[in-house]
C-alpha cells in the first residue's frame, strides 16, 4: 500500500447560478472537515444545458461578499474556473472535491460526474456530504424560478443574491 497523505484542500464546484444557503450549508461542512477549501465556480453549462443567468463575474463575487459577511470565510477562497474539473483540482493543488447530496436524484448525475472524474483523475477523492434537510428541496433554479414569478426569495439565499435577483428579475411584480 502506498503513503497515506491526509487531504489539507479541497474544492467545492458548482455553476451556483446564484449561490444559495443550500450550497453554503454544503461549502461550511468542507471547511469543518478540510483545513482549506476553494469554491469553483464553473464557466461552463450545468446539468440543466442551459448558460447561466448571472456572469461568471457576477457568480463569484455574490460569493465572496456572501462568505466576507458570514462567519465561515477563514479557509475558504473562491475562484472561477473553465475545462475540466480535474483539470482545475491539478492546478490548485486540491486533493479531493466535496459535493453535496440532496435526494436520490443527485445520486445518479453525482455518481456519473465521481466515475468519469475518477477515470480522469484516479488521485482525486469525490466526497460527498448531506446537506442539512433544511434546504433538501433548495437549488439554484428553484430559486430562479421563485424570483421570476416575484415571490420572496430571502429564506432561500443570502441578502447580497436576493438584491441581484430584484435587479435581474424587476423588483415587484
Ligand atoms: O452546480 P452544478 O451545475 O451541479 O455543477 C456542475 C459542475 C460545474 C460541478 C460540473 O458540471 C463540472 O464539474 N463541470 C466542469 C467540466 C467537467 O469537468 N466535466 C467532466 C466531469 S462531469
Amino acid at each position: 500500500m502506498s503513503e497515506i497523505i491526509a487531504i489539507q484542500h479541497v474544492v467545492v464546484p458548482g455553476t451556483f447560478d446564484p449561490i444559495t444557503y443550500g450550497h453554503l450549508d454544503v461549502i461550511a461542512r468542507a471547511r469543518r472537515l478540510f483545513p482549506k477549501v476553494t469554491v469553483a465556480v464553473a464557466a461552463s453549462v450545468g446539468k440543466n444545458g442551459t448558460g447561466p443567468v448571472f456572469s461568471l463575474d457576477q457568480r463569484v463575487q455574490m460569493i465572496r461578499d456572501t462568505l466576507a459577511e458570514s462567519q465561515v470565510a477563514a479557509g475558504i477562497d473562491v475562484m472561477p474556473f473553465t475545462g475540466l474539473l480535474m483539470n482545475f483540482c491539478r492546478e490548485v493543488g486540491a486533493g479531493g472535491v466535496v459535493k453535496g447530496l440532496r435526494a436520490m436524484t443527485d445520486f445518479e448525475y453525482e455518481l456519473q460526474q465521481a466515475d468519469l472524474n475518477y477515470r480522469l483523475s484516479p488521485g482525486v477523492e469525490s466526497i460527498f456530504v448531506m446537506g442539512s434537510p433544511e434546504f433538501g428541496y433548495v437549488s439554484s433554479s428553484i430559486v430562479r424560478e421563485l424570483a421570476n414569478l416575484g415571490s420572496d426569495v430571502s429564506f432561500l439565499v443570502p441578502p447580497v443574491v436576493e438584491k441581484a435577483l430584484k435587479e435581474h428579475y424587476g423588483g415587484t411584480r
